[in-house]
């Protein structure tokens, strides 16, 4: 973690592998800072950009050194570092850090090959997500805030089926086959970076359910590191303690298999952790306020924040569960270490003012 000096944009690296809810979480995000994302104006249709009034998050796949052509030419895989360019994603995020433009590259994913680059100015945060914002020691420590979606094997497999077999006509056995294919490289490049991160949201199977192979209730864990300059972790009722606590009852309805919470502290790669844990998932959204009403350090401007932005976006994946609901808390914690960075930025060039 850097210290920002006066101005300087805020980086925020989201680490997951594809298809594991990173455009879907940079929705949520970009909410909680007041405004849709979308492509650059006149651009390239195919840019990977999205730009807001205060955010522009750009995904790490535009530094693919490799093309489709030459990654099959090579026999490695969009994950492989060989594949990519860190000298480059180093050289442009600390200029645009430094409040300085980049012409950077766009991938492609239509036709697989590098389009030609596009002009980024330095937003007020920005965002890089993909497969490897903490893969490169050098981007590591340009990030002043780290998130890393963990999905297990389980959950991944589920909604790869949901979206490519439902949704593109993929065959069950090829999606077995990408999978598989993908895993060594996945193990070897991409889980590793989870250590780095200052917030892991993992999303597991249900404990509700003995022997649930369905993927549909999920049990979420927000792991959250201690001693992150300007983040405090979330608690459940009293910081530093271990709870369990189920909701349901009079003031929260639940159907089967219910809803348990979690809370407590813990180790996590030798680094001392918070985590925060729900399994299970919401009837009826609007009585969340009962539950976020229990949370505390959460960031939040005013009573019920989570709630309603959790109602805002009802529609998108993961609303009912742990996923939406650690996804809207890390956003608000997000904003909050950025508000805290800017107002630290204020009162120390107003102190070098005075010398
Ligand atoms: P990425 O940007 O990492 O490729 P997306 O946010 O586009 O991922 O999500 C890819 C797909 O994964 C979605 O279309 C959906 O089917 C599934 N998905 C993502 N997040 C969730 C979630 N929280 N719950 C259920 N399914 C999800
Ligand atoms: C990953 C990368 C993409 C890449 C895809 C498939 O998901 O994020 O950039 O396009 O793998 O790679 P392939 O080599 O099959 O095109």
């Amino acid at each position: 973690v850097c210290k920002a000096a006066d101005g300087q944009t805020v980086v925020i690296g989201l680490a997951a592998d594809s298809g594991c809810g990173k455009s879907t979480f940079m929705r949520r995000l970009t909410s909680v800072f007041g405004g849709a994302a979308s492509p650059p104006k006149g651009g390239n249709p195919d840019s990977n950009t999205l730009i807001s009034d205060t955010t522009t998050v750009i995904c790490l796949d535009d530094y693919h050194s490799l093309d489709r052509y030459g990654r099959k030419e090579k026999a490695v895989t969009a994950l492989d570092p060989r594949a990519n360019n860190f000298d480059l994603m180093y050289e442009q995020v600390k200029a645009l850090k430094e409040g300085r433009s980049v012409e950077k590259p766009i991938y492609n994913h239509v036709t697989g090959l590098l389009d030609a680059p596009e002009t980024i100015v330095p937003p007020k945060i920005l965002v890089i997500e993909g497969l490897h914002p903490m893969y490169d020691e050098r981007v590591r420590d340009l990030l002043d805030f780290s998130i890393y979606l963990d999905i297990s094997d389980d959950v991944k497999f589920a909604w790869k089926i949901q979206r490519d077999m439902a949704e593109r006509g993929h065959s069950l056995e090829s999606i077995k086959a990408s999978i598989a294919a993908r895993k060594p490289d996945f193990d070897a490049f991409i889980d590793p970076q989870k250590q780095y991160a200052d917030v892991v949201i993992q999303v597991l199977p249900t404990q509700l359910i003995p022997d649930d192979n369905e993927g549909k209730v999920l049990r979420v864990r927000m792991v959250m590191k201690e001693g992150v300059p300007f983040f405090e972790p979330v608690y459940l009722f009293d910081e530093g303690s271990t709870i369990s606590w189920i909701p349901c009852g009079r003031k929260l309805t639940c159907s089967y298999p219910g809803i348990k919470f979690f809370y407590g502290p813990d180790t996590y790669y030798g680094n001392e952790v918070s985590v925060l844990e729900m399994d299970g998932q919401f009837d009826k959204l609007d009585e969340l306020i009962y539950v976020e009403s229990h949370l505390s350090n959460i960031s939040t401007k005013f009573y019920g924040e989570i709630t309603q932005q959790m109602l805002k976006h009802a529609d998108f994946p993961g609303s009912n569960n742990g996923t939406g609901l650690f996804q809207t808390i890390c956003g608000l914690k997000i904003r909050g270490v950025y508000e805290r960075i800017l107002a630290n930025q204020k009162n120390e060039s107003q102190v070098s003012a005075k010398v």
